[in-house]
């Protein structure tokens, strides 16, 4: 019989080698390389293989969605949470993933058997942290365990209709000759979870901890493994928090959920197109909101410039939340087009809020913004702005439109001044809408409006 020969996985994307070697041949990454015994790759299926049936006689079966309770996260995943369905909630530590999930637990539990595994703290913690969200009377069963068999053991009798799994990182099979974390029993351990998933139409829910680098810690795999990848994000110091998808195998990705943490867990926000926008009610000078859409909803933030006379040596152009060299560009559409030069000047524009824009439609709030402010005149505080800049000094459509107008109108704004093939076409009321097709017929008219 042939000596199973060793083989080396890698302990960042999980690529397989026959030989050790310092970089990985697949991802690039130095010394992530880690031996492991052949015994260790993954195994062929145990269950015995069905026959194929024709597409036409399988039957979606029961497909009915669990509400979590939180609306905006059964929005991100699709419209709830789909039985048998794996899925990846990762973030930073102490962002609220296991907060978030011990509610969602509750709210299921209310209606269907829940099991909460946690690896990281004991029933005791858990109960401590149920009573501060004042889920302490529910019927959600809480389990310490990190062994991976004695967790599916325990899952299949219960039978329930979630399994939360409070991070794969302390996750430990035993099937797997290393430590829990390790590449090689993430891996083994996640696709344990899925073959638990559907073979039981049980939905899974793991938690993974996000590295430095912004990444699953350790493998960029069990992402291909499981159907749906959430990402729990935050500001710097915000108590908002997004839950954003970057896969979905059962609704659209980039969707985004909007939270708020508060002394009794995870509130999720309702409204969330204006929480960026927390303006001075005093108009100044290089001040205006535009509205832009991120994860498929529109959302308003307020854009600000500063336009400075330069003290010495080369101009400086600081862009914060928005793309340098698109700044640039419209500095030189605003001079040649506009009549509007800013090249004596130091420049700074930043997006409000700490969020990144990586849209078209700021462009032109941004022009009006460094005019305000070059001219130290205030826009009026009701006016809202949207609409990309041609290098020819034209005003360009962006999308969604209406969309975008008519959140303007619902935050209450009174005038926008956007795209002529923005404007839309039947007026709305309560909102003056100024179309302009040149960047200097937009500008006349904003300025028009403060006179
Ligand atoms: P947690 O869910 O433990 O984070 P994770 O599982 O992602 O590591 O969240 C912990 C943080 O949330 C902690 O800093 C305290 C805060 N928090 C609240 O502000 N309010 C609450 O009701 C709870 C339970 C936690
Ligand atoms: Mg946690």
């Amino acid at each position: 019989m042939a000596r199973a020969s060793p083989i080396f996985l890698c302990s960042a994307c999980g690529g397989e080698t026959l030989k050790w070697q310092g970089q990985c041949p697949q991802c690039g990454d130095w010394n992530t390389l880690e031996q492991a015994a052949a015994a260790q790759r993954p195994r062929a299926p145990r269950v015995p293989l069905a026959p194929p049936r024709p597409l036409e006689v399988i039957t979606a079966g029961r497909m009915e969605r669990l509400a979590s309770g939180q609306e905006e996260l059964d929005r991100v995943m699709g419209g709830g949470i789909v039985p048998g369905s794996v899925t990846l909630l990762g973030g930073d530590p102490g962002i609220g993933k296991s907060t978030l999930l011990l509610q969602v637990a509750a709210h299921i539990a209310g209606t269907s058997g829940v099991l909460y595994a946690s690896g990281e703290e004991s029933v005791a913690q858990i109960a401590l942290r149920a009573q501060r969200l004042g889920i302490e009377g529910t019927r959600v069963e809480v389990v310490a365990e990190s062994g991976l068999e004695a967790l599916v053991e325990l899952a299949s009798q219960r039978q329930g209709a979630l399994l939360v799994v409070d991070s794969i990182q302390t996750i430990q099979s035993g099937s797997v000759g290393t430590s829990a974390g390790a590449v090689s029993q993430l891996r083994e351990c996640t696709a344990e979870l899925v073959r638990f998933a559907k073979s039981t139409a049980t939905a899974v829910i793991v938690i993974g901890h996000v590295t430095k680098e912004g990444t699953l810690a350790g493998p960029r795999m069990l992402e291909h493994l499981v159907d749906t990848v959430l990402y729990f994000e935050s500001e710097a110091g915000s108590r908002y928090r997004i839950v954003r998808a970057t896969k979905n195998r059962f609704g659209a990705v980039n969707e985004l959920g909007f939270f708020a943490m508060t002394e009794s867990g995870l509130r999720e926000v309702r409204n969330p197109s204006a929480i960026f926008l927390a303006r001075a009610p005093e108009p100044a000078a290089g001040s205006i909101v535009m509205v832009t859409r991120e994860g498929g909803r529109p959302l308003l933030i307020e854009l600000q410039a500063l336009v400075d006379r330069m003290r010495f040596g080369a101009p400086r152009r600081v862009a914060q939340g928005l793309d340098a060299n698109r700044l640039a560009m419209l500095l030189a559409v605003m001079n040649r087009h506009a009549g509007l030069s800013l090249q004596e000047h130091d420049v700074f524009v930043n997006a409000v809020g700490g969020i990144q824009i990586s849209e078209t439609g700021w462009d032109l709030p941004v022009a009006m913004a460094l005019a305000s402010s070059l001219q130290d005149r205030a826009l009026p505080n009701t006016v809202i702005c949207f609409g990309e800049v041609g290098l020819t000094g034209e005003v360009r459509p962006v999308a969604y439109g209406e969309e975008r107008l008519r959140e303007a109108q619902k935050q209450g704004f009174q005038v926008a001044v956007v795209p002529r093939e923005n404007a839309p076409r039947r007026p709305l009321e309560g909102l003056r809408v100024i179309a302009a097709s040149r960047l200097a017929e937009a500008l006349e008219a904003i300025f028009s409006l403060s006179r």
